[in-house]
């Protein structure tokens, strides 16, 4: 579990790159306790609002000697249409850092990270504490279009191995983030992947991935009111450690979760061998 601080976090730039927009926001404290894979909440709509849940957003960077946390954020409704608008000098709430950060390897390892459209945000920063433990690691950036591609020229400045894919062909190969992962795994030798983006996507990852023999973290967006634990709006069927599936929040167990261990399948539903599901009046 992260240690959260609740911090008013002045904006100090916003900046478009392609469909999104990057938000650096002074806040010393989170700063110095983000590691790659936290998430961080944002309020949203001002005292008043009716808008009363906080919205959630991976953290692309933490810079603790400038006390800065970077976000990206895609407008997707009234919440983040008011955030891709916040001007320098504005003040946010954020509470950060949140969530079960990607696990870091001990040693060297091979890692494949698998982005798809914003979901590539948090990967940088992992990819560098990889690679600061003797690493090295190879990017795959997939989007439906160019534009919603996020981190193609960061990828590019840490790795020679980045394959950019996109729906519409715009950029890169014509196609999925999955066609070439099989491929890429092996091109690399990787012993892990590590996967943020849309739901399906993380799905078809961890099947590609366990059937090439490689670990795979995945880091889940589902929808969150709460996000620190208390509301279970975020829970999944997850298998636990003695092979009992159970929900498990994806708030505080997660974001980040083995993508073996993720009933993918049975994502909003009660899997009536889930821990409980008796209880919930679910029977087979
Ligand atoms: C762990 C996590 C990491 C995320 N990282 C990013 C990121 O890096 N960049 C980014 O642009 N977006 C990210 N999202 C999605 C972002 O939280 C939603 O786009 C945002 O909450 C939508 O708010 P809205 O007011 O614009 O839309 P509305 O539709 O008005 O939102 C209404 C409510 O629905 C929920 N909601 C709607 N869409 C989503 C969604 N896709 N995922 C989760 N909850 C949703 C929100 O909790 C919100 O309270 C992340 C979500 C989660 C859970
Ligand atoms: S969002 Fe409330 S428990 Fe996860």
């Amino acid at each position: 579990m992260a240690h959260p601080v609740q911090t008013d976090a002045e904006v100090l730039s916003r900046t478009v790159e392609g469909a999104y927009h990057r938000l650096v926001l002074r806040a010393p404290e989170a700063a110095r306790r983000v590691r790659p894979g936290h998430f961080a909440t944002l309020a949203v709509g001002g005292a008043g609002s009716s808008m009363l849940l906080r919205r959630a957003f991976s953290i692309h960077r933490a810079d603790a000697e400038a006390g800065t946390v970077e976000l990206v954020v895609a407008e997707y409704g009234e919440g983040t249409r008011e955030l891709v608008r916040a001007r320098e000098g504005e003040r946010l709430s954020l509470i950060a850092p949140l969530g079960t950060p990607f696990p870091l390897p001990e040693g060297p390892v091979s890692a494949l990270l698998v982005g798809g459209d914003y979901g590539s945000a948090p990967l940088f920063a992992l990819a560098e504490e990889i690679k600061r433990r003797g690493g090295q690691v190879g990017f795959i950036l997939g989007a439906v279009t160019a534009d919603r591609l996020y981190g193609v020229e960061q990828a590019r400045a840490l790795t020679q191995d980045v394959l950019v894919v996109t729906e519409d062909g715009s950029a890169g190969l014509p196609g999925r983030a999955t066609d070439p992962l099989a491929q890429a795994i092996s091109a690399i030798g990787a012993q892990v992947v590590h996967a943020c983006g849309p739901m399906p996507m993380l799905r078809a990852v961890s099947a590609i991935a366990l059937e090439a023999g490689a670990r795979c973290w995945t880091a889940v967006e589902e929808s969150m009111a709460c996000g620190v634990g208390i509301c279970m709006t975020c829970v999944l069927p997850v298998v636990g450690e003695d092979g009992v599936s159970r929900f498990v929040r994806s708030c505080t167990d997660g974001p980040v979760f083995d993508g073996a261990k993720v009933r993918w399948a049975d994502i909003g539903t009660v899997p009536d061998d889930l821990e409980g599901a008796a209880a919930m009046g679910v029977s087979s």
